[in-house]
């Protein structure tokens, strides 16, 4: 036995993404990489701004003294800073440099604020459909996923969450723009939330954060906007990177921002700091930091995106699929035409088309599509799930 079995468990149920993933690329080898059309994988297609570039070539050509050493843990003063004038123009919260720790993307900062408030056992709530990486997330800190289902637009069943918190409740997750749905939370539902969670506090006599992933926030379209959970109560915990709004995944740049309005917040900040440091991250890359600090009101061109979802859905809704209309980040979850999902995404596979089965996000019945892929991924795959939309009478 070379791994635990716990991870070997997780690694049997919990790597749908990688699976297909891997599955691409046998099918690629075999058919030939512009003959396979891969829509299970959430990594942009799109160039970071030409911002990025020219701050990239100004540090690489004037290079400062001491940029590539250790820095605070939270990060650099600078940078914090910017990122706090930049929350506090979008929120109207008076955020500082205090306020703010950098970390490596929206998966380190999860990781980073779970161990920082989790006890053994604690209970973090997260909604189905969910991105699965949540609950390994929550594992690693000993505390324990707790799925509270969406409504049928995918919005939290907020009936059931309030039935769910516990004495034991340590956050709540929320994620808008969403993935695996495309979703976006209303100030409504937020308010909501916020008034169940202060609710339950006062029941309980406990203190239940709000954990918003924000890492989509930057992407959406028509219009909408997103609010934001900081708004709507005090313990609100921000994670977010600039892996989809910069178009960075690889460069591993993010942050956690604390309500400045949290009475315990310096506690917390520091608990933060300790956790980036300990869990082997350290500080946020240096370079990175140095880039993005001039970048916080910058973002990837996303009426590509736009365009894109507009031709997906609007093809498949006219095959017959049903979805909801996702409005932000890249991807779209329709319901799954035959019940078995893995069954439709075995079938559609057979007509070299990658999609994701619901059941990895915690929503048997659907299938989840990626559409930050290139043009010709989209238009190639329209033809196999026309072809299988039939073959299940839909159209
Ligand atoms: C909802 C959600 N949260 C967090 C992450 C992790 O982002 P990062 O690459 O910045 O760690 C992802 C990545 O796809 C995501 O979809």
């Amino acid at each position: 036995m070379t791994v635990s079995k716990k991870i070997k468990k997780y690694m049997t149920e919990g790597g749908w993404i990688r699976k297909m993933f891997e599955e691409g690329i046998a099918l690629k080898k075999k058919y030939g990489e512009r003959n396979v059309f891969d829509l299970s994988l959430g990594n942009p297609i799109v160039e970071p701004p030409e911002q990025f570039r020219k701050e990239l070539r100004d540090w690489a050509n004037n290079p400062r003294p001491g940029m590539h050493r250790y820095m605070p843990n939270a990060g650099y003063p600078e940078t914090r800073a910017a990122v706090a004038a930049h929350l506090s123009a979008k929120t109207g919260l008076p955020f500082t440099a205090n306020e703010i720790v950098m970390t490596c993307g929206a998966a380190g900062a999860l990781n980073t604020a779970l161990k920082a408030i989790s006890e053994p056992g604690d209970e973090i709530i997260i909604f189905s459909p969910y991105f699965s990486e949540y609950i390994y997330y929550a594992d690693n800190h000993q505390a324990v996923a707790k799925i509270v289902p969406t409504d049928r637009l995918f919005m939290p069943d907020l009936k059931a969450l309030e039935k769910n918190i516990t004495a034991r409740t340590k956050a709540v997750l929320v994620n808008s723009p969403n993935n695996p749905t495309g979703v976006v939370y209303s100030n409504k539902t937020l308010q909501d939330i916020g008034n169940i969670l202060s609710k339950k506090e006062k029941q309980y006599g406990t203190e239940i954060y709000l954990v918003s992933d924000d890492v989509y926030r930057k992407l959406v379209y028509d219009g909408v906007e997103c609010p934001y959970p900081i708004q709507y109560h005090p313990r609100t915990i921000v994670t977010t990177s600039h892996s989809k709004d910069l178009a960075l995944p690889g460069e591993r740049i993010g942050y956690i921002a604390v309500n400045p309005q949290y009475d315990g917040r310096e506690e917390l900040i520091n608990g933060l700091v300790f956790c980036n440091r300990v869990l082997g991250f350290v500080n946020a890359p240096a370079l990175m930091q140095n880039i993005v600090k001039s970048l916080q009101d910058a973002s990837v061109d996303i009426a590509q995106y736009a365009r894109k979802r507009d031709f997906l859905y609007n093809n498949l809704t006219e095959m017959g699929y049903s979805m909801v209309k996702p409005q932000g980040a890249f991807y779209m979850f329709p319901k799954s035409p035959i019940e078995d999902d893995t069954a439709f995404v075995r079938e559609i596979q057979k007509h070299n088309i990658l999609v994701v089965p619901g059941r990895g996000f915690g929503a048997p019945g659907y299938f989840r599509i990626s559409y930050c892929v290139d043009d010709w991924v989209i238009e190639g795959s329209l033809k196999g799930f026309k072809t299988v939309a039939k073959e299940y009478g839909l159209c």
